[in-house]
C-alpha cells in the first residue's frame, strides 16, 4: 500500500521538483497539497501548487490555502531573488484554470489525518506555520500522524539565510519550535544532508534528455535557480533540498540519522537555529529537558538519491 502523503508547501523550484517526484513514486499517494508563503505570497504558492498539479494531470489532488504570514511576527519578505518572481524559476506558465478548496490549510491538515489515523505523512517543506496552528487546532492529529517529515534546520552546519537559520526555520521559528515539541515521530532533513546533494548541469542536462515532458519541465524551472547557485555559492549546480525529504518518505535507508531534542531559537541573532540536544544526560534541568526526541538526518547516499530521482523522472509521462 502507498503511503498516503500531505505535503505543505511553498512552491518553489525545489518544491515543484519534489511535487513532481511525489506524483511519479508508486511508494507515495499524494492526497493534497496545503499552502505557505515563504518562496512566494501564499496566493502565489496556491496558484503554483495549482498549476504544478494541472501540468502533471493531477487536478484531483485537492490543494488548500494556508497562512498569509508567520504566527507572531510580520513577514519579512520572499524569496524571489532565488525562485523567480513567479516562484517558477521566471517560467512565466499560464494561470491555473482549478481553484483550491475552501478550507484553509490547518483545518484540511486536521481533517485528512483524523479520517486517516495512523496513515497520513505529513510532509512540511516550507515555513511551519500551517503546522503549528493545525497542532493548537486539534492536538490528536500528534498520535494520528503515521510520521512528520520535515525539509528545514541545520543541526550541525551553518544556515542559508545566516550562520544560524535555516530559510524555512527562519521563515517562523515561533512555529517551529512548537512543531518540533509536538511529541510526535517527526524527521528532520536538513541542511545537513541536503546541501551534500548537488545537482550539476550535467546531471540536469541528463534527465532533460532522457526524459519526457516532466524532465523538460524540470530542466526549465531550474534555469534561474541554478543561477542563483552560481552566483551566491558559486556553485556548478543546486542544492537538492525538498526532493530530499520525499526521498525519505520513499527510502529512508537513504540516510543516517541521529536522535535528540530539539528547540528552535526565536529572538536574537540566532533566532531560527535548530539547536540539537546531542549528549541527552545532563546534571541540571534547561530548556531541552523533556523535549521529545526526533530523528535528524545527518548522512545521506548523495549518489543512490540523485539515481531515484532521475530514474522517476525519466519514467515519468
Ligand atoms: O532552505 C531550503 C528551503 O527553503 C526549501 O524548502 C526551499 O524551497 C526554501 O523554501
Ligand atoms: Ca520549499
Amino acid at each position: 500500500m502507498p503511503k498516503k502523503l500531505l505535503i505543505d508547501t511553498d512552491p518553489g523550484v525545489d518544491d515543484a521538483m519534489a511535487i513532481l517526484f511525489a506524483l511519479n513514486s508508486p511508494e507515495l499517494d499524494l492526497v493534497g497539497l496545503t499552502t505557505i508563503y515563504g518562496n512566494v505570497y501564499v496566493e502565489q504558492a496556491t496558484e503554483n501548487a495549482l498549476r504544478i498539479l494541472e501540468f502533471a494531470g493531477r487536478r484531483d489532488v485537492p490543494v488548500a490555502q494556508g497562512a498569509a504570514k508567520p504566527l507572531l511576527t510580520p513577514l519579512e519578505g520572499v524569496a524571489h531573488f532565488v525562485h523567480g518572481s513567479d516562484g517558477l524559476g521566471e517560467t512565466r506558465q499560464p494561470p491555473p484554470t482549478g481553484e483550491a478548496v475552501d478550507q484553509p490549510a490547518a483545518e484540511f491538515i486536521v481533517e485528512t489525518i483524523i479520517a486517516n489515523p495512523g496513515e497520513v505523512t505529513l510532509m512540511p517543506v516550507g515555513p511551519l506555520t500551517n503546522i503549528a496552528i493545525a497542532v493548537e487546532l486539534d492536538p490528536r492529529i500528534v498520535d494520528n500522524v503515521a510520521q512528520v517529515v520535515i525539509m528545514g534546520g541545520a543541526a550541525t552546519v551553518n544556515g542559508n539565510v545566516n550562520p544560524a537559520a535555516e530559510a524555512n526555520i527562519w521563515g517562523d521559528p515561533h512555529a517551529a519550535d512548537i512543531v518540533f515539541g509536538a511529541g510526535w515521530p517527526l524527521t528532520m532533513v536538513g541542511l545537513d544532508v541536503t546541501m551534500q546533494i548537488v545537482m550539476d548541469a550535467t546531471y540536469l542536462d541528463a534527465l532533460k534528455e532522457a526524459g519526457g515532458r516532466t524532465a523538460a519541465y524540470i530542466h526549465d524551472i531550474t534555469r534561474f535557480y541554478l543561477d542563483f547557485h552560481r552566483r551566491i555559492h558559486g556553485l556548478g549546480g543546486l542544492h537538492t533540498h525538498d526532493p530530499s525529504a520525499v526521498a525519505y518518505a520513499i527510502d529512508p535507508t537513504l540516510f543516517a540519522t541521529i536522535r535528540g531534542g530539539m528547540r528552535v531559537l526565536t529572538e536574537g541573532i540566532a533566532a531560527g537555529m535548530t539547536l540539537m540536544d546531542r549528549r541527552g544526560e545532563w546534571y541540571g534541568e534547561h530548556a531541552w529537558t523533556g523535549r521529545p526526541p526526533v530523528d535528524v538526518c545527518v548522512e545521506v547516499d548523495a549518489e543512490r538519491l540523485l539515481a531515484l530521482y532521475l530514474e522517476r523522472i525519466v519514467a515519468a509521462p
